[in-house]
Order: structure tokens, then C-alpha cells, then sequence
């Protein structure tokens, strides 16, 4: 079988680094203080340090495989935690949600909380930048067998990932991910939901929890957000407290 530690190995592999990732390491390496939300195996501070970066680096992921390669680099300071469970007060510069973490909020409740959390944790005039995938491009219709896509894990073994989306229930989407030998033999089947908020939702969550939306992208290279972009990125200023708003 194919481990929970194997499944965190195997996004490494299957996520290289790229324009994303390159667009979130600007912004951290330019904040002293910055909360990487949903870090996952912590790739992106694990660049920021070795890039040079001398502040405080803060990763948070409730995923314990994940944690563990994190935890390869000991200047950093990693927390298994969700969003939402978060108890930071006005330590950080600046928080991320890379990759599409912010995707993994489902619920309203979920979303609420965390963004506080984020929002309390960030000193005033702090910084959350995150991006979401824009539901007007429907990126889970090509989720499906046939756009499956071949990847080499960290023991060598030549691997092919496949999605199949299982419903889309308003803004929510669930799917299997099937990891799979060349010869389709299944290895191991995870299932996932992800949200696809709008702008005009994420505006809502945002200034209730005490935030003022700043810039808004529609790639990683900060083209203006359109209906057309493929990605919503959000550049969000902590301006009021959470606790008088909403
Ligand atoms: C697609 S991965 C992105 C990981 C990392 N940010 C990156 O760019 O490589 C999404 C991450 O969100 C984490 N996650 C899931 N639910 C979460 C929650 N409620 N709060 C924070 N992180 C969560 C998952 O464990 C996973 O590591």
C-alpha cells in the first residue's frame, strides 16, 4: 500500500516548484514576520530561509505526514494545527494560504473562523494574500481519467494520478484522486472536497473578519483579475478588528 508519508512525498514530486509559488515567495521574503497557513509540506518557507530570509517563519498544516517533511528544516517553527484552531494575537507581518490551501474551507463556519484566526494573528495593517481558484472557469471539468497525469515519486517508482470528480453540490466539489502503477493498477484512492468561492463571497468573509481587499489578480505574474482569470489572487490589508465587524 502506499503510506500517508508516500501521499505527502508524492505532492512534492507532482508540485514543482512554479510562477505561484515564485508570486507568495516575493511577498514573504519582503514581510519580517509571516504565517504560512495551510503549509503543507512547508516548501515555501523552506525556499524563504534558504533564499535568506532572517525573520520568523511560521508554518501551520493540520496534516501530520505533511508536518514531517516540513520539519527537515528546524529554523522554522511548525505548528499541526488547522486555521480555524489557531491562537496567534498581532505576531505576524504577513499570512498565506498558497496552493489553493483556502480551497480545503468548506464550510461557511470554516471560513469565518479561520479568517479571524488569520486576522488576529496579523498585527494591524498586516497583510493575508491567498488565491483561490475562480469558479467561472470550472477547472474541475478537467478533472476526469483522461487528463491523467504521470509522475516519478521520491523512491523512483513511476506513478500516474487520477481524478474523477464525484459531484459538484452548489460551490463545493468532491473527487477521488487515484494513485495508480502505469498500468493502471490502483495503489491507493483519497477522497477531497474543495470550495470555489466568487469575489463577490470572498469580499463578504473578508471584511467581516476585519479585512480591507487591497489588490486582486487573476494570474501569478499580477495580471488584473477578469471573469476569464483561471485563479482569483487576493492581496487583503488587516485594517478593523474582527471582534466590531460583521
Ligand atoms: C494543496 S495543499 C497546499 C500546501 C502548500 N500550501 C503548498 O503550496 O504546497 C493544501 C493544504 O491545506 C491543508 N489543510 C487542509 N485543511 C486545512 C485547514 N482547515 N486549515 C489549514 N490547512 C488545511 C492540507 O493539509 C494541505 O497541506
Amino acid at each position: 500500500m502506499y503510506s500517508d508519508d508516500d501521499v505527502a512525498a508524492l505532492y512534492d514530486a507532482a508540485n514543482p516548484w512554479d510562477a505561484s509559488d515564485a508570486f507568495y515567495l516575493a511577498y514573504v521574503m519582503a514581510a519580517e514576520s509571516v504565517h504560512d497557513v495551510g503549509c503543507g509540506t512547508g516548501r515555501l518557507l523552506h525556499r524563504a530561509r534558504a533564499t535568506g530570509h532572517t525573520g520568523r517563519l511560521c508554518g501551520v498544516d493540520p496534516d501530520i505526514p505533511s508536518l514531517n517533511r516540513a520539519r527537515t528544516r528546524t529554523d522554522i517553527e511548525w505548528v499541526a494545527a488547522t486555521a480555524a484552531d489557531m491562537a496567534w494575537r498581532n505576531e505576524f507581518d504577513l499570512a498565506v494560504m498558497a496552493g489553493n490551501a483556502f480551497q480545503t474551507l468548506i464550510t461557511d463556519d470554516d471560513v469565518h473562523r479561520s479568517l479571524a484566526a488569520i486576522r488576529s494573528a496579523l498585527r494591524d495593517g498586516g497583510r493575508f494574500v491567498f488565491g483561490t481558484r475562480n469558479p467561472l472557469a470550472r477547472a474541475w471539468e478537467s478533472w476526469h481519467p483522461g487528463n491523467a497525469s504521470d509522475v516519478t515519486d521520491h523512491t523512483g517508482r513511476e506513478l500516474r494520478m487520477i481524478h474523477h470528480v464525484e459531484s459538484v453540490v452548489a460551490d463545493v466539489v468532491t473527487m477521488t484522486e487515484t494513485i495508480a502503477t502505469r498500468d493502471g493498477t490502483e495503489v491507493r484512492v483519497d477522497r477531497g472536497t474543495l470550495r470555489f468561492l466568487d469575489t463577490a463571497a470572498l469580499d463578504r468573509f473578508l471584511g467581516t473578519a476585519g479585512f480591507t481587499v487591497e489588490s486582486r489578480y487573476g494570474d501569478w505574474h499580477s495580471g488584473p483579475w477578469t471573469p476569464d482569470s483561471t485563479n482569483i489572487i487576493t492581496v487583503a490589508a488587516a485594517t478593523n478588528s474582527p471582534a466590531t465587524t460583521g
